[in-house]
């Protein structure tokens, strides 16, 4: 999957973004509430490489994209997609910002051009993605793409040595069409 929008590339993670995508991945800033952080080049490395020949023709797997700078091709953040098995499936995403390029509205582009592509041409159902409720700045990008809250689970994942709570944000294609103020 390769996407272009007005400022970013979606393409591809490449052996050479392992130390930028450590840099970010490991910074609590960014893994503060993530199941996954690098502890080193060397494991971001192979997170990499369990990434090649990844794509969204994988059902059940997730597919990581880089996030990249059009202009200078700089890696400054990636995001995740998961889909199911079945085609009704609902479809989940992840997506992380490198620190120094947050609050710069990347995030929200990156995602509404993804949503673009999985509520147009693969004519997709419905996405969603898991938050814990601290994590503010996440819940503010999940509002500003239109999602809705749908469910609160208490204390259902064990992250990072402690039970922690879930929020699950959704948005229907439908919704998505009805809304073109959030494209
Ligand atoms: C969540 C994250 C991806 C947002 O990236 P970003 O590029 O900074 O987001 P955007 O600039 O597109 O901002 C989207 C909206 O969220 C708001 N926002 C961003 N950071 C915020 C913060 N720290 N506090 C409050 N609101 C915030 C923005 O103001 C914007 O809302 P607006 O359009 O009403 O102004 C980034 O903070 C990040 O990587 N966090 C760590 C990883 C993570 O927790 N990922 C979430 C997994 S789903």
């Amino acid at each position: 999957m390769e996407l272009d929008t007005p400022r970013l590339r979606l393409d591809a993670l490449r052996p050479e973004d392992a130390p930028a995508l450590f840099a970010y991945r490991a910074d609590p800033a960014v893994s503060r509430f993530q199941g996954w952080c690098p502890a080193s080049v060397a494991e971001a490395a192979a997170f990499i490489a369990r990434q090649a020949g990844a794509s969204l023709d994988m059902p059940e797997g997730w597919c990581q994209r880089a996030i990249r700078l059009r202009d200078s091709g700089e890696l400054i953040g990636d995001l995740g997609i998961h889909l199911p098995a079945q085609a009704e499936g609902s479809i989940e995403f992840g997506i992380s910002i490198a620190p120094a390029h947050q609050g710069q509205g990347y995030a929200t582009e990156a995602l509404r051009a993804v949503f673009g592509l999985i509520f147009g041409r693969l004519g997709r159902h419905r996405v969603h993605a898991s938050v814990d409720p601290r994590n503010l700045a996440s819940m503010a990008m999940l509002r500003t793409l239109g999602m809705r809250q749908e469910a609160h689970h208490r204390e259902s994942l064990w992250l990072q040595g402690e039970w922690v709570d879930d929020l699950v944000f959704a948005l229907l294609a439908r919704e998505w069409h009805a809304s073109p103020s959030t494209h």
